[in-house]
């Protein structure tokens, strides 16, 4: 698969047919990824790989977070969804006290996870980079061992895609790009 091709198609998936993802082929895409450009070297990131019954605990605190905060009860432990992913992949971040540096780290991670995804894509396996709201919670971060020194910045839900999404069109480049600067016209 040619590269553009990668980056066009590549969407991000939700919906996951039941095989699994052999584990060794996970590491594999993370091996590579990691060659993502990282300022100074920092390779800030580090990674828990959740298979599926490590998944069940952490889908249930996200769904008792979510009821919490609806003012529901909070509900019983449920078996994963059909077509929940085969993997889920915590990327967690280390926190620079240095903003500069933690601007740099922060993006150095984001180019790892579309490596990842754009790898991913290529083997027929679909990701989607999750952000529920309450990821920095305590419980979160107990249930992952993340240390008072490091962030989630992700869960990656990895699988092979049962449902590919329609392209969602973005903005024309036009409207976002701008060729030089504003001249003197004197
Ligand atoms: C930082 C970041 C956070 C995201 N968080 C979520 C999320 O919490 N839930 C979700 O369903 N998709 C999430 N997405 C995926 C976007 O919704 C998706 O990239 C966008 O709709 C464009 O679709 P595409 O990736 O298929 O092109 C996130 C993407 C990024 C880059």
């Amino acid at each position: 698969m040619e590269l553009r091709e990668a980056i066009l198609n590549r969407r991000s998936i939700r919906s996951f047919k039941k095989e699994e993802v052999d584990v060794t082929t996970i590491e594999e895409l993370l091996e590579i990824a990691r060659y993502a450009p990282n300022h100074k070297m920092t390779q800030p990131w580090r990674f828990v790989l959740l298979d599926r019954q490590d998944q069940a605990p952490l889908q249930h605190l996200i769904k008792s977070k979510k009821a919490l905060k609806k003012g529901k009860p909070v509900p019983e432990q449920e078996p994963l969804s059909d077509d929940a992913p085969s993997h889920m992949l915590a990327v967690i971040i280390d926190v620079n006290e240095k903003e500069k540096v933690y601007r740099d780290d922060y993006g150095a991670v984001s180019s790892l996870i579309q490596n990842f995804s754009l790898l991913a894509w290529e083997k027929g396996i679909g990701v989607v980079w999750k952000t529920p709201g309450f990821m920095q919670d305590e419980e979160m971060k107990q249930l992952l061992e993340v240390s008072e020194h490091e962030e989630l910045v992700g869960l990656l839900h990895i699988g092979y895609p049962a449902v590919v999404p329609k392209m969602k069109e973005r903005e024309p480049l036009q409207s976002k790009l701008r060729h030089g600067l504003t001249r003197d016209t004197q």
